[in-house]
């Protein structure tokens, strides 16, 4: 990869051809020596790419950028993970996209449908609905875990949280896997009309108390959401929870398959070693690369100048691994002294994830459910699995093989 000075926009920062959305770089092997040689350059770069942002590869910088103590970062970006994994609404989203005291009122109506305890009261049903996904593949001996599994319950627990009537979840999680996997700018565009349309109707026909019934009646900075508005809401909450729970579960899932005697300690459900391996799964992989942040005031972040409307991506696999913070962040190691909380696999500041809690839960009761099913599940011989980079640090396979009774 070449890289060299800028010299175009303003002086100092470093020109990069780094392009997280370049659909070439989906399937480079070297992503993290990449990061890491860049990181080792400079906190912060600039690409020409897609208009011109920049991209921090530093912990100090990400976190300082996420964390937003200057004021000078709003999250309403069309850039970053967002603007990939949703329709294109001409509006902006409650909570997502807004900043300061609203994001804060909007964090606190909704925090209870996100809390540990929430996500235990859920438990019983992700048990439920993962057993009913292996039963239609167990007698098979074999299958592609991601598109059988991994990505057959995020949406459906994402659409609970929402306050979908459950009824018409399969349909919407069938919407959604549609708009996802469309294949042309036209299909894309034909997908994402047919699941905005049928997203909005189900607006109707939902619980004045489930989170969609919330927001719907609440004024926050003066008016309601009009429904716009809440379609793009529920489109960003869909996407939030189930692209990311999935391939995080996908990875975790690779992990164990590549190491034989940690997978059998977890299947022999060594107390609180499953939760440790998602933990590290999650730092050393983290499931969201980048986030972005628009620049609402001049500031200055790891030596380079910012003035308003400029972008900035923040590389959270890049923060997971500088070296500053995790010595030897590029091994998995489920025994590190690091504390968890560390790591920004999650976000921090303002924006942190709010569905980590049902995140973790899901994940967890994910494995547990197939593990005990079949507990000698394991990597077809020779399958050749890879990581993806985008938005997404995705596992697009896991062709898997099991011995029938
Ligand atoms: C392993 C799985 C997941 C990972 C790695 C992950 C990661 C992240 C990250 C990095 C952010 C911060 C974005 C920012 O700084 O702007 C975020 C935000 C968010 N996540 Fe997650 N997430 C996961 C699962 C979920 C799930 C399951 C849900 C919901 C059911 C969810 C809901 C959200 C929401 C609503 C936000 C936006 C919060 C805000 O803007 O205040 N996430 N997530």
């Amino acid at each position: 990869m070449s890289e060299e000075r800028a010299g175009s926009q303003r002086t100092g920062p470093v020109e990069t051809d780094f392009d997280h959305l370049d659909p070439a770089f989906a399937i480079v092997d070297d992503v993290h020596e990449r990061l890491k040689v860049l990181r080792g350059r400079c906190p912060v770069a600039h690409t020409q790419a897609d208009g011109g942002y920049f991209l921090a590869f530093r912990y100090p910088a990400i976190a300082e950028a996420a964390r937003n103590a200057s004021g000078a970062f709003s999250a309403n970006v069309n850039i970053g993970a967002a603007p990939r994994v949703a329709p294109p609404l001409a509006c902006i989203a409650p909570m997502f996209e807004v900043d300061g005291a609203e994001h804060r009122q909007w964090r606190k109506l909704l925090a209870h449908h996100f809390s540990q305890e929430a996500a235990a009261t859920h438990e019983d049903h992700v048990r439920r609905l993962c057993r009913d996904a292996i039963a239609r593949f167990v007698g098979d001996g074999q299958t592609d875990l991601v598109a059988s599994y991994v990505r057959v319950i995020p949406p459906l627990v994402a659409a609970m949280v929402l306050g979908i009537p459950e009824q018409h979840r399969p349909a919407l999680a069938e919407y959604l896997r549609e708009f996802m996997t469309a294949a042309t700018p036209d299909e894309t565009a034909r997908c994402s009309e047919a699941y905005t349309a049928f997203l909005s109707a189900l607006l109707d026909d939902v619980e004045e108390e489930s989170m969609i019934g919330t927001v719907a009646r609440t004024s926050i900075g003066g008016v309601v959401p009009n429904p716009l508005q809440l379609t793009k809401f529920s489109a960003l909450m869909l996407a939030a929870g189930h692209l990311t729970a999935s391939d995080a579960c996908a990875g975790v899932l690779l992990n164990l398959f590549e190491r034989d005697r940690l997978r059998a300690r977890v299947v022999a459900a060594e107390p609180g070693l499953l939760t440790a391996v998602i933990n590290e799964s999650v730092r050393q992989e983290p499931a969201v690369t980048v986030t972005g942040r628009a620049v609402v005031k001049e500031t200055e972040l790891g030596g380079v100048r910012l003035v308003p409307g400029d972008r900035v991506v923040l590389l959270w696999p890049s923060a997971n691994r500088d070296e500053s913070v995790f010595p030897d962040g590029s091994e998995f190691r489920v025994d590190r002294e690091e504390p968890s909380a560390q790591q920004l696999a999650w976000g921090t500041g303002p924006h942190q994830c709010v569905g980590k809690h049902i995140a973790r839960m899901e994940i967890r009761v994910m494995i547990e459910e197939l593990l005990a099913a079949i507990p000698d599940v394991r990597l077809l011989p020779g399958a050749r699995t890879r990581r993806t980079f985008g938005v997404i640090r995705g596992v697009p396979e896991l062709p898997t093989i099991w011995s029938l009774p």
